[in-house]
């Protein structure tokens, strides 16, 4: 059984049975201990689809959320109360792209470190909060822990995020764009950490970003989102060696630093479209060079070869090109 299993999810701005749809009929799997990343533009509802899965939706998603996500098999979308609760603030935890958002400015790191530690039930508080920023690469930790958010640096914060996030040992750690805020040496040292945490504590983690280039680095699978809908899905390095999707394609042509991203392929014209605004069919064939008549109907997903599935009607004309 997944860990993690979200069966068509569906999320509208609102109740209304033809409310404009932020996700649309999303499904996908995370596995115990691995890692799935969520790749796609800017407003293509990466953030949407993590926050659904902590149910941290503003109420008008809320309302309009259908589908199922299955955690152990049983549906967040229905948890209430003490069940919700032990789901947020221990068997899953999150690490978003402002790590100023996470903590609370008028509270030193020690004392917030040291109430997820409580909640986890840990009694040596002092040494055990020494030991989680150690964990994440702090230097001084005694020290660290009485010093507050503003006078860390953007990456040593994302560090106390992560202290924070580990101390109930989560099973699942969703990561939304953890590290763009950061700069390029210090977002790799923080993608490797994550990926050493990753290894030590046996979790899964669903890792939300625009960049293929970090996904190349630290995910297993890959699903590629475009305009609320997934419409590629498979382990990375398939995905990279034969995407199968026009839009994959044109995301690894814009990859510079990746040896196995194809060449020779054109940069993708044009935006995304917003909510509201989305194309009849496949969303993406204003901007696709493939696009035909076809293609004004939404395809399905496919599999194109084991574990892998796309949703295009030209996904053989892609594999031959
Ligand atoms: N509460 C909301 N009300 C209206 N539109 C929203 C709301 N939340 C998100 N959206 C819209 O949904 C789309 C997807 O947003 P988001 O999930 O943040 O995408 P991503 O994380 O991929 O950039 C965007 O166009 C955004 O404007
Ligand atoms: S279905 Fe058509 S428009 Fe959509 S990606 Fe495939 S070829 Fe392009
Ligand atoms: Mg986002």
């Amino acid at each position: 059984m997944s860990l993690l299993s979200i069966r068509n999810l569906t999320v509208r701005l609102g109740r209304a049975a033809h409310a404009p749809a932020i996700l649309e009929d999303v499904s996908l799997d995370v596995q115990p201990g691995e890692t799935v990343g969520l790749v796609g533009e800017s407003g293509s509802g990466k953030s949407t689809l993590g926050m659904s899965v902590l149910r941290l939706t503003p109420p008008l998603l809320a309302e309009g959320t259908s589908g199922e996500i299955l955690w152990n098999g049983q549906d967040v979308l229905k948890m209430r109360g003490k069940a919700l609760r032990q789901l947020r603030g221990g068997e899953m935890s999150m690490i978003l792209q402002d790590p100023m958002a996470s903590l609370n400015p008028v509270f030193s790191v020690g004392s917030q470190l040291g109430e997820a530690l409580k909640r986890a039930g840990r009694a040596d508080l002092q040494a055990a909060a020494e030991a989680a920023l150690a964990e994440v690469n702090i230097p001084s930790p005694a020290e660290r822990l009485r010093s507050f958010p503003h006078q860390l640096s953007g990456g040593m914060r994302q560090r106390v995020v992560s202290a924070i996030g580990l101390a109930q040992e989560p099973k699942l750690i969703i990561c939304d764009e953890p590290t763009t805020a950061l700069d390029a040496t210090i977002q790799f040292q923080f993608l490797e950490l994550l990926r050493a945490l990753q290894k030590a504590h046996g979790m899964a983690m669903l890792f939300v970003t625009h960049d293929f280039g970090v996904v190349a680095r630290i995910c297993d699978r890959v699903a590629v989102m475009y305009a609320g809908r997934i419409v590629e899905t498979g382990p990375v390095r398939e995905i990279f060696r034969n995407p199968r999707h026009p839009y994959t394609r044109a995301l690894l042509a814009a990859v510079p630093s990746t040896r196995e991203a194809p060449d020779r392929l054109p940069v993708i014209d044009g935006a995304p479209p917003s909510v509201g605004n989305r194309p009849e069919g496949c969303a993406f064939h204003p901007r696709c060079p493939l696009a035909t008549d076809r293609c004004r109907t939404q395809p399905r997903m496919e599999p194109q070869a084991p574990g892998h599935d796309a949703a295009c009607w030209h996904a053989k004309e892609v594999a031959a090109a």
